[in-house]
């Protein structure tokens, strides 16, 4: 046991050592990376394919930052990838491996690579964007509200998508850090952005969002991303949200609001006490205003002096309660992954389709 135990140790030392040599000693000059057949971007060889397009304003969906967590970042990457990293096999099918696709933080430049970018990729942006307010909407939950160009300048989003926040080196970091956050607020009004953000213990982004972050300071933006938006069709809508996955499902209620569209809304938002239930008082106000929509928040554990007269339990059981079998509906889910998976599986036993079910998992 002890032998098993040294001998993996030591490949685990022998691999670090490895890692660091290919990071700070080797030299792999300039390379070139070919992207869609058109553009050669000249880079520094030893970078991750992720950055090195991203040095070049071609940024990739990601949400880990380019920890090889998240597989956001994946593309086509038909020469000079080298071979597949056991860090990304795990994310690969075998199809995606048919196909040449790659987790492109994983794979570094050292020759010529040649990848295929989706041209809506190509519309992404960075933006340098001032902080214009924040305020704490729940002892956990900050809204930070940016100050983005005006629209002519090119930010536009559908309302469902996310951007990609990125917060500079501080004491907890290494460098700068990015994540993903839906955006909360008006695709109508792009000059102007609500992300809604939740403490993670020890978390990079969220922890200098909720502790360092002020009015005034400038942060980088990159987006928009992501393919959770409402799609068109006849059927009743139903939402579904736990804690900050409100945030894209507000931005689709404004949508609803500002388009007219006609068809019946409900927004289950489950939080645990009163104290989480933010923007409680503003989707009132939304159900006053839209004969069409139906806001229905429910408490999992709510506190003694809550006195509230509302729902109980979790988003599971107004699915449970609320839902008929066979019910003709589009859904659209976000938050924990647990939370959205529960749902899942509630809803396909209902009947409903799986196609008619869209989500974003916060994670
Ligand atoms: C498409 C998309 C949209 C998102 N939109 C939002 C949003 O609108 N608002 C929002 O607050 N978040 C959102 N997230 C989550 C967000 O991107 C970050 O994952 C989150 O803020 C944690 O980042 P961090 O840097 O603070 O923590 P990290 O430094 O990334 O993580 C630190 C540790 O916490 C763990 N961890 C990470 N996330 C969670 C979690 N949620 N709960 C418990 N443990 C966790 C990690 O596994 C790690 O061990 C979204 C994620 C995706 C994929
Ligand atoms: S950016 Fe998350 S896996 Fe590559």
């Amino acid at each position: 046991m002890l032998g098993v135990l040294a001998v993996s140790g030591l490949g685990a030392f022998l691999a670090l050592l490895l890692e660091i040599a290919d990071t700070y000693i080797a030299d792999y000059g300039e390379q070139h990376i070919f992207v869609n057949g058109e553009r050669d971007l000249v880079v520094q060889g030893g970078k991750p394919l992720l950055f090195a397009l991203g040095e070049h304003g071609i940024y990739l969906p990601s949400a880990c930052g380019g920890k090889g967590t998240c597989a956001y970042c994946k593309a086509r990457v038909l020469e000079g990838g080298g071979p597949v990293l056991p860090t990304e096999t795990p994310y690969l099918s075998s199809q995606d491996l048919e196909n040449h696709i790659r987790i492109t933080c994983q794979v570094k430049v050292k020759e010529t690579v040649r990848v295929e970018v989706p041209d809506e990729l190509l519309n992404v942006r960075q933006y340098h964007v001032r902080v214009l307010a924040l305020e704490n909407l729940t002892p956990h939950i900050r809204l930070v509200r940016l100050q983005m160009p005006a629209a002519s300048e090119g930010f536009r989003f559908k309302p469902g998508q996310y951007v990609q926040l990125e917060v500079p080196k501080y004491k907890s970091t290494s460098g700068p850090e990015f994540r993903a956050y839906s955006i909360a607020s008006a695709s109508h009004e792009p000059e102007v952005l609500d992300l809604v953000i939740g403490r993670v213990e020890g978390g990079a982004v969220s922890t200098y969002v909720h502790d360092y972050l002020k009015t005034g300071d400038v942060v980088n933006i990159r987006g928009p991303f992501g393919d959770f938006w409402l799609r068109d069709s006849e059927r009743p809508v139903l939402l579904i949200a736990t804690g900050t996955g409100l945030a894209p499902l507000r931005s689709m209620l404004f949508q609803i609001e500002r388009d007219r569209i006609a068809r019946s809304v409900t927004l289950f938002f489950g939080a645990r006490t009163r104290d989480d239930l933010f923007f409680f008082e503003e989707l009132r106000e939304v159900e006053k205003r839209l004969p069409n929509f139906h806001f229905v928040p429910t408490l999992s554990r709510p506190a003694q002096g809550d006195a509230w007269e509302g729902e109980v339990g979790r988003v599971t059981r107004l699915i449970d309660e609320q839902i008929p079998e066979g019910a003709q509906m589009d859904v659209y889910i976000c938050g924990a992954p647990e939370m959205v998976q529960s749902c899942m599986e509630l809803l396909e036993k209902k009947g409903v389709p799986s196609d008619r079910i869209l989500f974003d998992m916060f994670a």
